[in-house]
């Protein structure tokens, strides 16, 4: 309670103090400072306007400023203060007012209800801010999750294209190695085996090179989302198929690694193709990378054998072991040749 005039202060005392516990100060100043000191224990603030040092408005400007306004109530102690007075304020968010001369029920009455009226304003207030930052969180939830359901629609309509581009580049093969065992009487390929990288690789390889994980960074950065293994039988099959199979004029060559002619240090002999090759959709043609792995059946076999030896680890004598793959390429390689001269002295005595 703030008033310059002892007698009110010690009246309106009288008035609330068997039922509040009242502090008072006796200018706009000192109620301040008071404030500063009780503000979260405060139920209501009693407020005279006219008083020296700093007047009531001036309270009210300051609490308004620190937002003590929206905790604290305010009811104005009002003399003879006219209509313009009283409009000014209720404007400034001022609760009620206590007229002199003062009526003890009144004056217990009017505080009992701006506070009880000023609380469950403030519940209100909290139900209301509550009920909207739980609908926002909702909202958000419900966001992710239609992203989330929309990344993972784009992911399998992608992995429909790789796997799209697998039956396109399988089909050709096919229609290749018929019109070859028609002319030669042979197949220049004994297997294709396809596969479509696991999502937790895809995921794994761009991770570890460090670019993001999204749609336009699979099609941009991966090369072997789509794969296929085209065993043949003899080296120079390798050769004439890859060259039958790229020779296609829709057909890219985006890479071409020949580890037949360059084996890599453990013995790998490999040709390997990464193309870019049409795929026809809905929306219209659509290029998507596939690698192609061309390699001999003995090759084939030693490379499953050696795969293994590169994803366990700490195997003993590892070294030793590399040292014998390495032996047994060489002489794989050896035995294509041997093999594929064979196959051509039987040709031309046939012929
Ligand atoms: P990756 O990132 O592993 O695909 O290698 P890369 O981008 O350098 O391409 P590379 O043409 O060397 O290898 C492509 C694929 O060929 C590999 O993913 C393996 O499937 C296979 N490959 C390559 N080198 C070896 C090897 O030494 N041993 C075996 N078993 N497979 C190999
Ligand atoms: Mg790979």
């Amino acid at each position: 309670m703030v008033d310059d005039v002892e007698l009110n202060r010690e009246l309106l005392r009288d008035m609330l103090e068997n039922v509040y516990v009242v502090e008072t100060a006796q200018d706009g100043q000192e109620a301040l400072e008071k404030l500063e000191e009780h503000q979260t224990e405060l139920a209501a603030l009693l407020l005279d306007l006219r008083m020296p040092r700093l007047d009531g408005f001036a309270v009210i400007e300051e609490m308004k400023r620190k937002r003590w306004m929206e905790r604290i109530p305010v009811l104005i102690i009002s003399g003879e203060h006219g209509v313009e007075v009283e409009n000014q304020c209720l404007e400034l968010g001022v609760s009620d007012f206590i007229h002199k001369p003062f009526e003890g029920s009144v004056v217990k009455n009017r505080v009992k209800n701006v506070i009880e009226l000023f609380r469950c304003k403030n519940q209100l207030e909290r139900k209301v801010r509550e009920q909207a930052e739980r609908l926002e969180r909702q909202h958000q939830i419900i966001e992710q999750q239609a992203e989330k359901l929309q990344e993972a629609k784009s992911f399998s309509r992608l992995m429909l294209e790789y796997q799209s581009a697998i039956m396109e580049v399988e089909t050709r093969l096919k229609v290749l190695n018929a019109e070859f065992s028609q002319e030669y009487k042979r197949n220049p390929f004994e297997a294709i085996k396809s596969r479509l990288k696991s999502p937790e690789s895809i995921y794994e390889k761009l991770d570890r090179k460090g670019y993001p994980v999204t749609m336009d960074s699979i099609r941009e950065h991966l090369t072997d989302v789509a794969g296929l293994r085209v065993v043949c039988a003899f080296p120079d099959d390798i050769y004439r198929l890859a060259e039958l199979l790229t020779r296609q004029d829709d057909i890219m060559v985006l890479r071409r690694k020949d580890y037949i002619k360059n084996p890599k240090d453990n013995g790998y002999r490999s040709l390997h193709l990464i193309l870019s090759i049409p795929i026809f959709l809905p929306d219209g043609k659509k290029y998507v990378k596939v690698e192609v792995q061309f390699r001999t059946i003995a090759m084939d076999f030693w490379a499953s054998v050696e795969h293994k030896l590169k994803y366990k680890k700490d195997v003993a004598n590892a070294e030793e072991i590399v040292e014998q793959l390495k032996i047994c390429a060489d002489s794989i390689e050896d035995l294509d040749y041997q093999m594929q001269e064979i196959r051509n002295r039987i040709d031309n005595a046939r012929d």
